[in-house]
């Protein structure tokens, strides 16, 4: 049977606004040119100079109060898309309990947000059961359900929509046959038994992954009103952002975790978001994308791996409107993808990838960590360290390849908890 937790009545806790470095969708753009007007730039844009003005940045205040802001509004207006800096959060705990023959904590917390009629974003927190301090926390999302990452029917089975290939759905519909189907990818007893906890969402939870939906009638965006041009409206990567966003308001408020401790992770998409989510909120300590590719950690600039018009094309409903103008024309880009590794700084950042995994493009994002590097360094941080062509793992600014392919398992776990432990110590 397993053990409940003495608060696991269902308590519902409203958060306060926690003070977010989140841009602001209600600023004004009158000065961003049309794509048609940007100036071509064959080589990656200077981090330390600005768009506006090409003003050099010198200081960590200058960055932090001009090119960091500038950056944000960039990268919201050319290619994610603007979304809601904030909404209140209402959490309630709806199961608190051991699970994995006592070797695993499983919290099921639901979050309503905004007027409370966007479906609610379900949280499965798996926790050490024995912690003596608060753990620090992965958060990541997940397309399958939280159902999926441990066979154990005390976990919710998703209610939301699942993408057929998804273990066990039927009609788009998860199933109790999915349980644990994914499990291979989330070593849970691990992470747990190192000292870790994990929050995972259901990415549905926010906004399925529909490729026909780009009316977005579904998920989070029907629900909030963000007042900006249409080319500038969020796509579905910055809607997961804003769910991110909003676990991490929770998170800051649970003492059952450290709120001071979040790392975003998250592969190939889900790897974009881990890096958009905490390049735009400080509340983040830690990012690892791994094999996040285009728009993610490589380089739209990079003539390697998935090209903008493949990406804009396979995936419409992934960037704003304004993304696609870029396609085969990404030398106008303002921005590239080395600059939102630089708003992580002096953060921990590692960059994960597999030698094989061409799509997503390996050299493109280590040429992103070396160029992001001079904004650590400026920030107090050593940023990348190379030895020759060796990249050190446990450095603040890192990138990491092993053999393989697109996956995320076991070894790849390892190397996360490697450069987590190091920066936040052995838990
Ligand atoms: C596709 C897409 C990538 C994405 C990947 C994934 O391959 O082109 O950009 O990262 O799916 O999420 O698995």
């Amino acid at each position: 049977m397993p053990r409940r937790h003495p608060l696991s009545v269902a308590a519902v806790l409203i958060l306060a606004f926690a003070p977010c470095a989140c841009s602001s969708a209600s600023e004004p753009l009158p000065e961003l040119p049309a794509v048609s007007e940007l100036p071509r730039r064959d080589e990656l844009p200077d981090a330390l100079t600005t768009f506006i003005g090409a003003r050099s940045i010198d200081s960590p205040d200058a960055w932090r109060d001009v090119r960091a802001p500038e950056l944000r509004r960039l990268f919201q207006h050319y290619v994610y898309g603007f979304w809601p800096t904030t909404a209140e959060v209402r959490s309630e705990v709806i199961k608190d309990v051991t699970i994995a023959g006592g070797k695993v904590r499983y919290k099921h917390v639901r979050l309503t947000h905004g007027d409370g009629s966007a479906p609610p974003i379900n949280v499965a927190l798996f926790l050490p059961p024995a912690a003596t301090r608060a753990p620090p926390v992965f958060l990541a999302l997940d397309p399958c359900g939280n159902h999926t990452l441990i066979a154990d029917p005390e976990v919710a089975l998703s209610s939301a929509w699942v993408d057929g290939l998804c273990p066990g759905a039927v009609d788009n519909k998860a199933t109790e046959a999915g349980r644990g189907g994914r499990a291979e990818r989330w070593p849970i007893a691990l992470i747990v038994e190192r000292g870790f906890a994990l929050a995972a969402v259901h990415e549905s939870d926010i906004d399925p992954d529909n490729r026909d939906d780009t009316s977005f009638a579904d998920g989070v965006h029907p629900h909030y009103q963000v007042d900006v041009a249409p080319a500038q409206r969020w796509g579905t990567i910055a809607a997961w952002t804003f769910g991110v966003q909003r676990v991490v308001d929770h998170l800051v408020a649970d003492s059952d975790v450290d709120g001071k401790r979040i790392i975003t992770v998250g592969h190939s998409r889900r790897g974009k978001v881990a890096l958009l989510a905490a390049a735009f909120d400080e509340r983040i300590a830690m990012a690892i994308p791994h094999q996040s590719g285009t728009g993610g950690a490589t380089l739209s600039r990079s003539s390697l791996g998935e090209s903008l018009f493949a990406i804009n094309g396979l995936f419409p409903h992934w960037f704003n409107d304004t993304f696609p103008l870029f396609n085969n024309k990404e030398v106008f880009l303002p921005v590239d993808q080395h600059l939102l590794i630089a708003l992580v700084a002096p953060r921990p950042l590692l960059a994960t990838n597999g030698d094989d995994d061409s799509w997503a493009d390996p050299p493109g994002a280590l040429r992103a960590v070396e160029a992001a590097s001079p904004v650590y360094e400026l920030l107090g941080s050593s940023g990348l360290q190379k030895n020759g062509n060796d990249v050190l793992l446990e450095a603040d600014l890192s990138w990491h390849s092993r053999p393989g392919g697109h996956s995320l398992g076991l070894e790849d776990w390892q190397t996360f908890l490697r450069f987590a432990e190091h920066h936040f110590g052995a838990q």
